[in-house]
């Protein structure tokens, strides 16, 4: 599907139409992946950030936040929490937490190693190549790092780098990947600033570096944020320039990711649940997604990991969370998935 294609379905909003991509990603779901869901128990393991992302309600500009770092134990208490829930993998994630040290977190991949038969997937921010290769040599086996937008002015406008540093994540990714990292991404629908032709590009993009895993959710502002604020007003575009943050741009936008990355690992998630408590995750396992990443993070914590208002399953213990995602699979005919989950690749 070429690029012009992709933009024209995403500006489709003919219902009959519509229905015919709903299909065409639901089927190559199928083909390529099968009816599993996958689930990924996620463990937030530490809210400190020192970056000032503009839109994350956990940056280092949000004051009045609790701060909060797992210990060891808690986070290997979450982690036999998953085990014990039956999830393939857990996938341990944080603001860019420069006291989550190497040591630190390649101890308790190590342990997780050990004990468990799990998948480990990190989601620790931009980080230097020799921590990364440290937990990879530890057996950390895939990590997550949405690139947010693949406009570069629109990136250094919501996502500052820090002083006399460059923040490349593509380069990141593709350093990740020659480390033997499966590699994940996504972005933001609806981020002030995004252009249907930019969106669009995003999804190309996820195509042109063969992405493992791709995450897309609606943007949903956080008072806490600058995009969140009166300010975002400077960011937006023409209202027919501007791509909304809805739940319909969400799903077509997983529906065309599935149709152009048709192996990829793609998660139904928590923001399109909070934008449909009702049937997001169920309507986004439907037009391509084959993932969910159901929380067992301690209830505490979590209500403090807080990158934008609402967020879907914040008052849940991971009991809770379990058993309704297992319910909702089997709702649309699917089945939980058995084992690791990693990227298939046609033989
Ligand atoms: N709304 C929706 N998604 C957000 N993220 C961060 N802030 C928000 C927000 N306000 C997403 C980013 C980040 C991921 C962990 O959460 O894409 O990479
Ligand atoms: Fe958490 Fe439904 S998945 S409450």
């Amino acid at each position: 599907m070429e690029r012009g294609e992709i933009l024209r379905w995403l500006q489709e909003m003919d219902e009959s139409r519509l229905e015919e991509l709903w299909k065409k990603a639901d089927e190559q779901r199928k083909a390529s992946v099968g009816d599993e869901v996958h689930q990924r128990g996620l463990i937030e393991i530490s809210n400190y950030c020192i970056r000032q992302c503009r839109y994350c309600g956990i940056s280092a500009c949000s004051s009045g936040i609790t701060r909060y770092r797992m210990t060891r134990d808690e986070i290997l208490e979450a982690v036999h929490e998953a085990v014990r829930l039956g999830y393939g993998s857990v996938v341990m994630q944080s603001g860019e937490d420069p006291g989550l040290t190497v040591a630190f977190i390649a101890g308790i991949i190590r342990t997780i190693k050990e004990e468990t038969d799990l998948a480990v997937t990190l989601s620790l921010g931009e980080r230097e190549d020799d921590e990364l290769r440290a937990w990879k040599d530890a057996g950390a086996d895939r990590y997550l790092l949405r690139f947010e937008t693949s406009d570069p002015e629109l990136y250094e406008r919501i996502h500052p780098a820090l002083p006399g540093k460059v923040s490349d994540r593509f380069a990141q990714l593709e350093r990740m990947r020659d480390m033997g990292y499966e590699i994940g991404t996504g972005v933001m629908v609806g981020i002030p600033g995004q252009s249907w032709i930019t969106l669009a590009a995003d999804i190309d993009t996820f195509r042109y570096y063969d992405m493992d895993m791709i995450g897309v959710g609606p943007f949903l502002p956080s008072p806490r944020t600058l995009l969140g604020g009166p300010e975002a007003a400077d960011f937006y575009l023409s209202p027919q320039d501007q791509v909304p943050n809805d739940e319909l741009t969400t799903l077509k936008t997983v529906a065309l990711t599935r149709l152009v990355c048709p192996e990829a690992n793609i998660p139904s998630t928590t923001a399109l649940a909070t934008v449909d408590p009702q049937s997001g995750r169920e309507l986004g396992l439907m037009r391509g997604a084959n993932v969910v990443m159901p929380n067992v993070t301690p209830t505490k914590y979590r209500v403090l990991y807080e990158i934008y208002p609402g967020k879907a399953c914040m008052h849940e213990t991971a009991l809770v969370c379990s058993s309704c995602m297992e319910r909702r699979i089997r709702s649309i005919g699917r089945v939980p998935g058995k084992g690791p989950g990693g990227r298939r690749r046609k033989i």
